[in-house]
């Protein structure tokens, strides 16, 4: 009887004490994500902006590159686009696609066939790559989600994909933004061709409420291109005196924090960057919207083609403009995780 009770209290103590390990386990935090660096531009074209474009890129040796769209401009030059690419940054660098509107539906390119001649090279992507897709990087222990999409953007069939509220599409990227969060993943960052506020010619393409729903989501970096110029906002932020950001006027009190020194879960900052080596256009400077932006840059102000270059870990995102050969225009901001 005595050997059996001393029996059932060994086998208590070593039960009690395996939970208590494994709680223990599950507070102790793993070790910090690996740095990510990447680069990202789109509107790049076949000239000699793009080369030098892909020269800055080649230097920077970031981990990966988000083409933001607008690539090639002409049809039946796909080939010879991926030959630049690749001849300036290697068979085998991670030079990832979202479409832009000119290879969307074959007119001036085809997104597919881009895709396979600069085929995805990052682990563990999932969706539909060049149209809408998602990849953590680096795959295991995590330090950003890239979550890529083509709101406003006309395919074959003349239409664009549906990204409407509650959509599919909306659902998608939502449940991409809300799982990374709690999966722990240090930093979201959305991606498109289109845009929704710029001080320069295009109107609200990706749609207001699907941009407003990134906003809503406090994603924490959205990057564009489709208007050829650069632009960076402050960070924005939806509250009871800021209940959404509408396209055409500006609101103070949708700013959560004015300087190039912010914080992790105040809001969101947008960049287009679409300089990446095809031409300008000009800026507005009193644009309405020119109120959200903290520096903006275009044919006729600052004119530069270049890259945006981000480096993310466990405790910030740091960020800065680089400028291509030429030119002189930069930007530098940073977030800090909370
Ligand atoms: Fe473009």
């Amino acid at each position: 009887m005595a050997g059996s009770l001393s029996t059932w209290v060994r086998a208590g103590l070593s039960a009690g004490l395996l939970s208590l390990t494994m709680v223990l386990a599950a507070c102790v935090p793993g070790p910090p994500p690996e740095p990510v660096r990447f680069t990202a531009q789109g509107d790049i074209g076949l000239g000699a902006g793009a080369e030098k474009v892909l020269d800055v890129i080649a230097g920077l040796d970031p981990q990966l590159n988000l083409a933001l769209g607008d690539l090639s401009y002409k049809a039946g030059r796909e080939e010879e686009f991926c030959d630049m690419v690749t001849g300036k940054l290697g068979p085998e660098f991670p030079y990832q696609l979202i479409t832009g509107n000119h290879e969307s539906n074959g007119d001036d390119g085809d997104i597919d066939t881009f895709a396979r001649c600069l085929p995805n090279s990052l682990p563990g992507l999932e969706g539909e790559y060049g149209k809408q897709w998602r990849v953590d990087v680096p795959e295991d222990n995590p330090a950003v989600r890239f979550i890529m999409v083509s709101p406003g953007i006309d395919f074959n069939d003349g239409e664009p994909l549906d990204y409407s509220r509650g959509s599919e599409r909306w659902r998608w990227t939502e449940e991409a933004i809300d799982q990374a969060r709690s999966e722990g993943i240090p930093w979201t960052v959305v991606g498109m061709h289109t845009l929704c506020f710029s001080v320069g010619e295009k109107d609200c393409d990706a749609g207001k409420a699907f941009t407003n729903m990134l906003i809503d989501k406090k994603v924490d970096l959205v990057l564009s291109a489709h208007d050829h110029l650069y632009q960076r906002s402050h960070q924005v932020e939806l509250g009871a005196s800021c209940p959404e950001l509408v396209p055409d006027k500006f609101s103070e009190p949708c700013l959560s924090d004015k300087d190039g020194s912010m914080v992790q879960g105040q809001g969101t900052v947008f960049a287009t960057i679409g300089v990446g080596g095809v031409g300008l256009y000009d800026v507005k400077n009193k644009d309405p919207e020119a109120g959200y932006f903290s520096t903006w840059s275009g044919k006729n102000r600052n004119p530069a083609l270049g890259t945006l270059d981000v480096t993310v870990d466990a405790e910030q995102l740091t960020a800065r403009f680089v400028p291509a050969e030429g030119y002189k225009f930069t930007d530098s901001f940073t977030i800090e995780r909370k």
